[in-house]
Order: C-alpha cells, then sequence, then structure tokens
C-alpha cells in the first residue's frame, strides 16, 4: 500500500538524509514498528544480528556514510591500505568531471596506482591472510548429488594453469577474451586468470568449431606458476553488456582498481561478513551481480560461496532450501522473481528445511513487491533474517541504495539508504533538486569508486545516456520517491511510468497491487494507447497454481487495484500470462509487452529473452476489447 503523503516536509542533511528524530534504530530492535500516521511498517534491525556487526546502529551509519561523502578521498584511502599496490597512487586520489557542459566526462580513482585484482583476491589470501584450506566455492551441479569443492590453493592454482593457456595463445595484456560457460568453477578460473594477465573478459556467445578449443585437453600441459601482469587502477577489467530490457546492449567498462575497492567493501558490510559465513548469491555470473557477489567481492574478501548450476525448482521446488541446509548458508541473495516465483507453491516447501543457518537476505534487480517481501521475511527467514534490498545498475558496479543489517531499520519494498560514498538526489523534469518527500527522477550526485567508466568502443553514447539530461549528475533512468522519513522507493525504470490521462503512475506499484491478490503470482504491467486518456493500463498476470482465469477474477483484481491506488489505476485490459518474456537475469521486458498489447511484431532486438516460445503465446491470446 502506499504511504500516505504528509503535509510537513522533513529537514535532509548535506547526503539526501533525513536528521535523526526520537527513537533510532539502535533504540528499538528486532521489532516490527506499527504504520502510525499512514507510514509503512518497518522493522528494526534484529538485537542479535546488530551486536556483531561492522555496522551496529543507525548512527554509525550516518557518521560513516557522512565522512564517505564529505571526504570520499580519505574514506576510500583508507580502504585502499588493505588492498597490495606495486606502486602506490602518485597523483589526486580522485579525479573527475560529471558535468558534459564543462568537457568530457570522466572518472579516475587512483590513477597511476599499479595492483592486480586477481592477485588481491587470491594470492594474498593463499600466501598472506593463510587462507589456503579454506573452500572457495562449494559446487552444486543441476543433479542433487553432483558437487565438488575448490579451496583458495586450488583455485589459485587452476587460475594459474589457466592464464598460462591464455598467454600461449597469445592472449595479452589489453585484448578481449569472451566466455561462454555454465555455472561451473571453471567459469570464475577463467574470469580470474583473465583479470591475471590484465585481459579483458566478457561473458557471452556459442561454441565454434573452428575457433575454440577443449578446456581439460589445454589445462593438462600448463604450468601452475603464472607471475600477473601488473595493471593501472584505471586499465579495463571488463565489459558486461546490460540486459537490453529497454533496448540496444551496451557494453559496460568497469576498471581494475575502484571495481576491486567498491565491491569489496559493499560485500562486506551490506552482508555484513565474517569470516565463519557461507554465503549464496544465486545469480548467474554472466550478469553484474554474479560478477560482483559470485566472483570478486566474495573472493576480495575470503569467503567461502556456493556455486549452484541448476534452477530452484528442480527437483522440486524445495531446492534452495535443502541447499540452505546442506551448506549451512548464512547468508542468501536472490531475485525477487525467484521469490515469487517460489511463493506460488506456499510455505510447506520452505518450512520443511530448517533454514536455521540463515542470518541475512538480500533481493537484487527489480522493485520487491511488499507481499513478497513479506513473504521473505516471514517464511524464508522465520521472521528474524533482516532483509537487505540491493538497488544498484550493471554501470554502478555495486550496491548503490541498501540497508544494513544491523543498523537500518527497514521497510519493506524500500532500499532504504545509500551506500558509503553515494549522494543520491531526487531531481523535478526540469533538473531541480528536490527536497523532503518527494518523487522524481533518481541521480547521484558525486562518483563512487565502482562507477562504470564508458561504453565500450562509444564514450559519447556513455555521456548521452548518462550524463545529458541532468548536467552535473549521473542519472540511473530510475523513478524514486523519498518518503517522510527520508526513505528511497523505487519507483521502476523512468521509460516504464505510465501517464493515464494525465496522471503519472508507475508500473511497479500497479503490479504491487495485483499480486497482493492471491490468485496471482507475477504481474507486468505496460501503457497502451488510449484515444480518451492518452494511455491506459494493459497488465499480463501468472496466476499461482491451482487458479483459472476468469471474468470474475478479471473484476476481483480491477477492484482491488482501485481499492490500493485508486479508481484512475483501474486497468482496460488483463491478459492471462502463463509466462512473461525475461532477461536470463530475470527482468521483465516490458518493451516487449507494450509491443504484444499493440500487436506489432517488429519486436527489435530480443537476442536476451530467456525463452521466446511465451512471446509467440502472448500474441495468440491478446485482450482484443477493453474488459
Ligand atoms: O531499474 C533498476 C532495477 O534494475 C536496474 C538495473 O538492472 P541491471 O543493470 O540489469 O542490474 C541488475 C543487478 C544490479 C535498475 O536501474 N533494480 C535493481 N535493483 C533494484 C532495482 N529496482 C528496485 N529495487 C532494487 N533493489
Amino acid at each position: 500500500m502506499r504511504p500516505q503523503r504528509r503535509p510537513r516536509f522533513q529537514e535532509l542533511d548535506a547526503m539526501g538524509l533525513p536528521e535523526e528524530r526520537g527513537r533510532s534504530g539502535s533504540e528499538s530492535r528486532g521489532q516490527e514498528e506499527a504504520g502510525a500516521g499512514g507510514r509503512a511498517r518497518s522493522w528494526s534491525p534484529p538485537p542479535e544480528v546488530s551486536r556483531s556487526a561492522h555496522v551496529p546502529s543507525l548512527q554509525r551509519y550516518r557518521e560513516l556514510h557522512r565522512r564517505s561523502v564529505e571526504e570520499p578521498r580519505e574514506f576510500w584511502g583508507d580502504i585502499a591500505k588493505e588492498f597490495y599496490w606495486k606502486t602506490l597512487c602518485p597523483g589526486p586520489f580522485l579525479q573527475y568531471n560529471f558535468d558534459v557542459t564543462k568537457g568530457k566526462i570522466f572518472i579516475e580513482w587512483m590513477k597511476g596506482a599499479i595492483t592486480n585484482i586477481c592477485y588481491n583476491v587470491l594470492d594474498r589470501n593463499v600466501h598472506e591472510k593463510k587462507l589456503g584450506d579454506k573452500v572457495a566455492f562449494y559446487w552444486e551441479g543441476n543433479e542433487p548429488g553432483e558437487t565438488t569443492q575448490i579451496t583458495y590453493h586450488e583455485l589459485l592454482v587452476q587460475v594459474c594453469q589457466f592464464s598460462n593457456v591464455l598467454r600461449k595463445q597469445g592472449i595479452q595484456k589489453g585484448d578481449r577474451v569472451a566466455i561462454y560457460m555454465p555455472m561451473i568453477p571453471e567459469l570464475v578460473v577463467a574470469m580470474l586468470a583473465c583479470a591475471r594477465i590484465g585481459a579483458l573478459h566478457s561473458i557471452v556467445i556459442s561454441w565454434n568449431q573452428g575457433i575454440d578449443l577443449w578446456w581439460h585437453e589445454l589445462m593438462q600441459e600448463a604450468g601452475d606458476e603464472c607471475e600477473p601482469e601488473w595493471c593501472d587502477a584505471e586499465d579495463p577489467l571488463f565489459i558486461l553488456y546490460t540486459s537490453g530490457s529497454t533496448g540496444k546492449p551496451k557494453g559496460v567498462v568497469h576498471t581494475v582498481g575502484g571495481y576491486m575497492l567498491y565491491v569489496a567493501t559493499t560485500f562486506k558490510y551490506v552482508f555484513d561478513f565474517h569470516a565463519a559465513d557461507v554465503f549464496w548469491c544465486t545469480a548467474d555470473i554472466g550478469w553484474i551481480t554474479g560478477h560482483s557477489y559470485v566472483t570478486y567481492g566474495p573472493l576480495a574478501n575470503g569467503a567461502t560461496s556456493v556455486l549452484f548450476e541448476g534452477i530452484p525448482t528442480y527437483p522440486d521446488v524445495s531446492r534452495l532450501w535443502s541447499i540452505v541446509d546442506k551448506y549451512k548458508v548464512t547468508k542468501f541473495y536472490t531475485a525477487p522473481t525467484a521469490i515469487r516465483l517460489l511463493m506460488k507453491f506456499g510455505d510447506e516447501p520452505v518450512t520443511k528445511h530448517s533454514r536455521a543457518s540463515l542470518q541475512v537476505l538480500g533481493t537484487v534487480g527489480e522493485p520487491i513487491n511488499p507481499e513478497a517481501w513479506l513473504w521473505y521475511h516471514r517464511v524464508v527467514g522465520a521472521q528474524r533474517c533482516p532483509i537487505v534490498d540491493t538497488f544498484w545498475q550493471t554501470e554502478t558496479g555495486g550496491h548503490m541504495l541498501t540497508p544494513l543489517p544491523g543498523a537500518t531499520p527497514m521497510k519493506p519494498g524500500s532500499a532504504t539508504f545509500p551506500f558509503f560514498g553515494v549522494a543520491p538526489a531526487i531531481l523535478n523534469e526540469s533538473g531541480e533538486e528536490l527536497e523532503g518527500e518527494a518523487e522524481g527522477y533518481l541521480v547521484f550526485k558525486q562518483p563512487w569508486p565502482g562507477i562504470m567508466r564508458t561504453v565500450y568502443g562509444n564514450h559519447e553514447r556513455f555521456e548521452t545516456t548518462y550524463f545529458k539530461k541532468f548536467p552535473g549528475y549521473y542519472v540511473t533512468g530510475d523513478g524514486c520517491r523519498r518518503d517522510q522519513d527520508g526513505y528511497y522507493w523505487i519507483t521502476g525504470r523512468i521509460d516504464d511510468m505510465l501517464n493515464v490521462s494525465g496522471h503519472l503512475l508507475s508500473t511497479a506499484e500497479v503490479e504491487s497491487a495485483l499480486v497482493e491478490h492471491e490468485a496471482v503470482a507475477e504481474a507486468a504491467v505496460v501503457g497502451h494507447p488510449h484515444p480518451v486518456k492518452g494511455e491506459c493500463l494493459y497488465c499480463f498476470v501468472t496466476l499461482c497454481d491451482g487458479h483459472n482465469f476468469s471474468p470474475k477474477l478479471t473484476e476481483e483484481l480491477k477492484k482491488q487495484i482501485r481499492e490500493k491506488i485508486g479508481p484512475i489505476a483501474t486497468p482496460d485490459y488483463i491478459q492471462n500470462a502463463p509466462g512473461l518474456p525475461k532477461t536470463r537475469s530475470g527482468k521483465i521486458m516490458r518493451r516487449v509487452l507494450r509491443k504484444i498489447a499493440q500487436n506489432d511484431h517488429d519486436l527489435g532486438d530480443t537476442s536476451t529473452v530467456a525463452d521466446p516460445s511465451v512471446i509467440s503465446h502472448l500474441f495468440s491470446h491478446r485482450c482484443l476489447t477493453i474488459q
């Protein structure tokens, strides 16, 4: 439910955070706080989590955040000391221009400092921190029982071998290596081997008979020592093509030094990492979440992780929780789409497993509707695990808005507050910063170390996409609301906003109202041309098992939306959608749904659709008349 607006504005400090008033998170812990005065309910961090947390209170978070934004060079400079640098940064620690009217956009952290990210996440853990025998990954295949594990020492040996293989193939620093592999330890090995020899990895493509070679044949002959290639902190580390949910994919370029600092630091604080943790991020390594929180972030911290090749519904829908119990997973990170999928099957597949090891749960990738948040919290986390709803992008390298488990009182559906070094603002259409309670464009005012540096081969596209609309700011492309307590709520991509008779509605808000109905597992809403309203709502709904699509259900859904949001949001079309077009990372492709609603078969680039067969099904079952 949308919290009521209050007629008063609250004072914000320089970083867009509310000044602390009344009870702080550190004083009211481990309990649900009622939504008095129309406020969304909030959950304070459980005392047992706060007690041992790196950041144990909201007060401490505020102090650290203030310093990170006011003194970014000193804040990140201290963190940089924890890494190995062959040569320290000889010049300014940070230089940048965010303003297109003043010249070329550039961001440089620690330029001239020399390091190697693979050396930092492997050699140092093995040789200096003596973690050689610690398990880096428990690998679990799609078939239960298919498992292996790999220690830090074994990982280092394999990475050195594969680095030698790559060098023997003539790969040199600055070359680009495309990798196409399933979720197996060899994929991590291949990425790190590229990083070790200074080649850029880009994870894509299919087998090519003429060019491709067999892993085991090459590895047999390779030596197991390999001197790293020493790189500038600003040398490129990898290229990752964005999912293409809104247009032609862009090659996002991240660099060695800043990315290393940022993913290591976000991993440590956002998951409140401790040495005994077993971490599990279910994301595919081919996506940024996998790069940052399967590979680089956990390894930089010397963590043990689960690497899962399978899917959450095989051999049955309790697979995730059986794996949690098997490896005693303490921190679990997944996408709202997976949570909604599993919610459809009820509580029993979850509760039949103990899950007693779980301490922190996370989500990423899209707004999590409060319904799914509450289920995740109540059923999966048994009401004792904080949920970190992490907002970020391929472009940002790591988390941007997120709770910290021991410090931040949570509100279901809100990514809460900015991470260290992040200065958010909300702008109106004219580019003015809005204070207090407000809704508009989410932008960032200054660089953080993990920000992308360019679009591969097209710097102009980088400037146009992220910096032209509002000079002086990085523009996320997301809409956002800040509530009376200073919490940030992502309302969805700006291109996903709907304008019905002059009223702006966010797709996330309508979808959230739909999935609150017990029959609906997932919903996607798009705008559709309407002669009177300008735009009307066309909704696609996926039903839970055991429910049938009927005129009665359509009426109930319309009523639900009228009650939750208002009559203006009443949909004109509701289509039954047994499946929705999604990218392989689980993001709903609303661009494609908009075309389906209009019976427009000119779909543009659909190379990233996970299951193209759902598109033809939806075309052939379109709603032809207003319901
Ligand atoms: O719209 C936001 C949504 O996902 C977009 C970034 O997608 P991608 O680059 O594929 O990266 C996904 C993994 C970081 C954002 O612009 N998004 C991501 N996380 C959240 C979110 N929307 C709301 N809440 C989130 N926690």
